[in-house]
């Protein structure tokens, strides 16, 4: 039974208690973490979000809170007033370990049935999917507790960064139309107008846009976003970006002062000092050294064009496919000829996982091991330890294949073998630019270009006036802030001008009438005044997670989705009511309906 906590007030949270109170009479409130009933004394400890306290019932508290002591469990609600003292046998493991409250009214304010799981950081071994479905239990614990403390104040300290910088926050609308940028929208049916539907925003670009034609040439929001793709362990249907734009500055600015900002952030949140200007590295670069345009800069074993050692060799896999246009790559794993057997073929089927052909190994080592010696020979080995400087003792991993592919997986390779040999410093903060994208991917799937960021971005100047480069050869002004191997942010300058906007739906098959139905709202804003303008978006749930040293977004969310984008605490998504389906002139096709059951079934 519940009792009431009238005539009570918290003096404070229970880890806020500090010298000052010894003596004093305090009234605490919270959870009760831990009860050990020892007979003539009860011993619980009380927990809120700032810490844990020993609180002590005894005989001298009287015999009716003892007796009530000896009915508390884990998770009940209880409001406490007692004396403050110091504890006769301190615990230097709890930070309030040399205090004790010593207890004269108990009142159970709430009472917990046993929950599915302790709620401490052992609770780790609980099953997500159950911390999940019980996320406000999973929520008391301390370490969830700060990575949302730390959310709060990363938000805190932007807010304030960007407003000092003359930034207004303004918030664009969550109902928007359909605007599809590059994952799928979730659709919102209009109850006004049957059959047709609002969107959710992917981000707030065309608003942001919209806003600098407005004239508001300073613009940033901790903007709600939502895509329907697939997750990851840095993603989330919906997330947040801190979004930024800003008129009348160059990309080169841009970088500029958000470079500033993260370096203020990482002093201040994170206690770490980067050294500025950040690294600017191209993607062609980024591609060429690392096989990824999210590179991590804080280990070596980059990749090595080995082409024309390899076309000059006997071995027909490498010839061949050098001739073919593609590229033979290399990357040296140091002190590998230690590498079992097992563990190279686990490793070729790692490649083959992610596209490749196959995998050749070499071991530098007497005699020469290798998985293709009998074509690659000590005169290859001898070039290709010098090409990578590398030497006895060390492995070397080879992928002929199509360029980006070789260099994808290579650059996965590296990772994978970082990861296993420990070779990253998980202290060290590595952020740089990725600068130069291409423009314009080629989609075989549908047979024309696409953009590589969104249609709205700015081709290089240089390219775009180079009567003799393909439009697929094009370089983007467009710029990705990257950290520790993850996207942090995407941003670029944006087109301004209408004629060239339209030549660039031209090239991406996207017919006038389609864009003017898609984007017409943008497209007539431009034909108004638009100061050039350009900006950026970064994840501040990656930000956070870099922050917190997690590798799990859902670790600084309060209430994330799982893999399948579903919600297992309040079941979500589910059926709406006939009803409301037919207010929305919306029916569910039979055999939609059978099919998603018989998934559930599954599942
Ligand atoms: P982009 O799509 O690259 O750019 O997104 C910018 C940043 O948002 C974060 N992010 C995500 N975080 C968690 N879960 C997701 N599903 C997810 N998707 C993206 C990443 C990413 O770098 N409008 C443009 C920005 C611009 O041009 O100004 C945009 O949204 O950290």
């Amino acid at each position: 039974m519940s009792e009431s906590m009238a005539g009570l007030q918290r003096s404070m949270r229970v880890a806020e208690v500090s010298e000052e109170n010894l003596g004093q009479e305090l009234t605490l409130m919270g959870w009760c973490h831990l009860q050990r009933d020892l007979g003539k004394i009860v011993f619980l400890t009380l927990r809120d979000r700032s810490g844990e306290l020993q609180l002590v019932i005894d005989e001298d508290s009287g015999m009716e809170v003892l007796a009530k002591a000896q009915k508390v469990r884990a998770e009940y609600v209880l409001a406490c007033v007692g004396t403050f003292r110091k504890r006769q046998d301190p615990n230097p493991e709890m930070p309030t370990g040399d205090y004790e409250l010593h207890v004269q009214d108990l009142r159970i304010l709430s009472e917990s049935k046993a929950p599915p799981f302790y709620v401490d950081e052992g609770g780790d071994q609980a099953r997500e999917s159950l911390r999940l479905e019980y996320r406000y239990l999973d929520l008391r614990r301390p370490s969830l507790q700060k990575n949302l403390l730390k959310r709060h104040e990363i938000a805190h300290f932007t807010r304030n960064w960007f407003s000092q910088e003359g930034f207004l926050e303004i918030e664009t609308p969550t109902l928007i139309k359909s605007t599809p940028e590059g994952a799928r929208d979730y659709l919102v049916p209009s109850r006004v107008f049957p059959g047709e539907f609002f969107a959710l925003p992917q981000s707030p670009q065309l608003f942001k846009q919209l806003l600098m034609v407005a004239g508001y040439d300073r613009y940033m929001q901790l903007a709600r976003c939502f895509r329907d793709e697939d997750l990851r362990a840095d993603r989330q249907p919906e997330f947040t970006q801190i979004d930024l734009e800003m008129s009348f500055v160059s990309a080169e600015d841009v970088r500029g002062l958000v470079e500033r900002y993260i370096h203020d952030l990482l002093a201040d949140q994170a206690g770490v000092e980067v050294d500025l200007p950040l690294p600017r590295m191209t993607w062609d670069e980024a591609m060429e050294r690392y096989g990824s345009d999210k590179p991590d800069i804080r280990f070596g074993m980059e990749i090595h064009d080995v082409s024309d050692l390899a076309k000059e060799s006997n071995f027909r896999v490498f010839s061949s496919a050098v001739e073919a246009g593609g590229i033979v790559g290399a990357i040296a794993v140091p002190g590998g000829s230690s590498y079992k057997r097992r563990r190279l073929d686990e490793l070729g089927k790692f490649a083959q996982d992610h596209g490749a052909k196959g995998l050749v190994w070499m071991s530098y080592e007497d005699p020469l091991r290798g998985s293709a010696t009998k074509f690659l020979g000590p005169d290859f080995m001898a070039q290709l330890a010098d090409r990578c400087g590398a030497g006895e003792g060390d492995l070397f991993l080879l992928i002929a294949d199509e360029k980006y592919k070789a260099l994808d997986v290579l650059g996965r390779l590296r990772l994978e073998i970082a990861r296993e040999l420990d070779l990253i410093d998980k202290r060290q903060w590595a952020p740089l630019w990725i600068i130069h994208f291409p423009m314009f991917e080629y989609s075989a799937e549908e047979d024309r270009l696409v953009a590589a960021h969104h249609p709205f971005t700015m081709p290089l100047e240089e390219d775009l006036n180079d009567p003799h480069k393909q439009p697929l050869d094009w370089r983007a002004n467009a710029y990705d802030m990257v950290i520790n191997g993850y996207e942090l942010g995407s941003g670029s300058l944006r087109i301004f001008d209408p004629v060239l906007q339209a030549r660039i739906f031209d090239l991406l098959g996207i017919p006038q009438e389609e864009a003017h139905r898609r984007f017409g709202f943008l497209l007539k804003a431009f034909e108004y005044g638009v100061p050039p303008h350009a900006g950026i978006a970064l994840g501040l749930d990656r930000l956070t997670m870099l922050i917190c040293g997690t590798d799990n977004i859902r670790d600084v969310i309060a209430f994330p989705k799982v893999q399948n984008s579903s919600d297992l605490m309040s079941g979500c998504p589910s059926h709406v009511d006939p009803a409301q389906l037919a207010e929305l002139g919306l029916s569910i096709l039979p055999q939609v309906a059978t099919e998603k059951l018989e998934d559930s079934e599954q599942n």
